[in-house]
């Protein structure tokens, strides 16, 4: 048996956090929780050595002594003796001025921040290329889920063809409860705001900008390309009506708002909006405030990744193993490290990102419409005009006196520009009441 190398206990490592918030806090308490165990697996003690937060005596009495609490956050990315700086600030003006100050001063950077690294990640990652340090974002996607850890190393042998995720919580949790009680989008919003889960600004989650700034992220990891969060397409769920989460429901389908990147023929589609699936998928059963990760490898298939995307504790969980892997590396010669973006930085590709017009993909359309005869002939004409093959039509029965009736259309694989050209011709005809609804619709085979 080979003698294990004498050495003495290696120093802890320091780490210096930005923002003892909801998530500073849980990483804190699962440092102190876990720390042998911590320990045992880094090989070295980790630290939080020293804190910066406006709310200064809050800091201090959770830190009860055992750091160093400033209001001054440069003067911990400057602090000598401080080895990883941990950003849980959030949001893109100070933070980003934070972690490339503390990049300047060959910190190793451990954030949560989807929104910086989507919107300024290629400056970030480039000075961190630079001077040879870590940026690591576990928490930034996901919360808890290792999805980045996935994405980088497990699934590394595999050309990525698809990512369908359940990246904001609370919109899921919006869409569930809408299903389950019947509740219009409005009463649920202001439950999920009394709960707590919604960002500092609702707009983000419901608009789904908090989604595209975590499908941006994983869509450079899965692809190898730069973060280009202003190319991605972002729709929303305010529209979202119970009756289309009804009707979706009697077809066998379930709405979810969806982050969706593909590897297509023409380039990378990069899109977030409510989306059909198909009630029998796992990720379709995925409901309140959980996420869920589906990735299409070529050679291992689909793979599906779950758990709490939000939440103190298992948001710190990611910071933690985080911080575990930056204290393993920290003596690793850069060279030798996972590239930041999974991919070599010199092998970035430059494949475009599709706009939504390119994109093909299936759709629900619901229309109201006179009940009289030759209405359906001049709609199923203008989607044949427009190359748009019909999957499943539905007349729903019109409600005592009415003469309105609701007409579900499903359709196959059709190319979105096509498909709106086919909606302002149907939404012009004197037989169909005001918009045409539409909502896309993916398998996830
Ligand atoms: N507001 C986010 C969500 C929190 O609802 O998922 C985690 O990023």
């Amino acid at each position: 048996m080979r003698k294990r190398r004498a050495a003495g206990p290696a120093q802890p490592i320091r780490a210096g956090l930005l923002g003892i918030g909801t998530v500073g806090r849980g990483t804190w308490e699962v440092l102190a929780r876990n720390a042998d165990e911590i320990q045992r697996r880094a090989g070295r003690a980790i630290r939080i050595t020293r804190i910066a937060d406006t709310a200064i005596e809050r800091a201090r009495a959770i830190a009860g002594g055992k750091a160093g609490v400033t209001a001054d956050a440069f003067a911990v990315t400057r602090a000598r003796d401080i080895d990883i700086v941990i950003e849980l600030i959030g949001g893109t003006g100070i933070a980003r001025k934070l972690v490339l100050d503390a990049i300047r001063h060959r910190k190793h950077v451990v954030t949560a921040n989807k929104a910086l690294l989507a919107k300024h990640g290629n400056e970030i990652f480039a000075a961190a290329q630079q001077q040879g340090v870590m940026v690591a974002f576990e928490a930034a996607v996901g919360g808890g889920i290792p999805i980045i850890k996935a994405l980088r190393e497990g699934l590394s042998a595999n050309r990525i063809e698809w990512i369908a995720g359940i990246i904001n919580g609370t919109s899921n949790f919006i869409l569930s409860e809408m299903r389950d009680k019947g509740l219009q989008f409005g009463a649920v919003l202001k439950e999920a705001q009394r709960k707590g889960y919604a960002e500092a600004d609702p707009a983000f989650d419901i608009e789904g900008v908090d989604a595209a700034h975590k499908l941006t992220i994983l869509a450079a990891l899965a692809f190898g390309i730069p973060m280009q969060l202003d190319k991605a397409y972002t729709e929303g769920i305010a529209a979202l009506t119970t009756q289309d989460i009804r009707y979706a429901e009697e077809l066998g389908y379930r709405i979810k708002l969806l982050g969706i990147t593909r590897r297509a023929r023409q380039g990378i589609e990069l899109r977030v909006h409510p989306t059909l699936v198909p009630a029998k998928r796992l990720i379709a059963n995925v409901e309140g405030v959980m996420n869920a990760v589906l990735v299409k490898g070529d050679a291992v298939g689909p793979t599906l990744y779950y758990g709490a995307g939000a939440g103190s504790q298992p948001t710190a969980s990611a910071v933690v193993a985080d911080l575990i892997d930056v204290t393993r590396l920290i003596t690793a010669d850069p060279e030798h490290r996972v590239p930041h973006l999974a991919f070599q930085p010199d092998q970035l590709s430059d494949e475009p990102i599709l706009p939504i017009g390119d994109v093909e993909t299936s759709y629900y359309l619901r229309m109201r419409v006179r009940d009289q005869p030759g209405v359906l002939a001049d709609i199923t004409r203008i989607l044949a005009d427009s190359s748009i093959s019909i999957d499943a039509m539905v007349q729903k029965e019109p409600g005592e006196g009415e003469r309105r009736v609701d007409i579900v259309v499903l359709t196959h694989l059709a190319v979105e520009k096509n498909v709106d050209a086919a909606l302002r011709r149907i939404e012009s005809l004197a037989t169909v009441v005001g918009r045409v609804t539409r909502i896309r619709l993916e398998e996830l085979l």
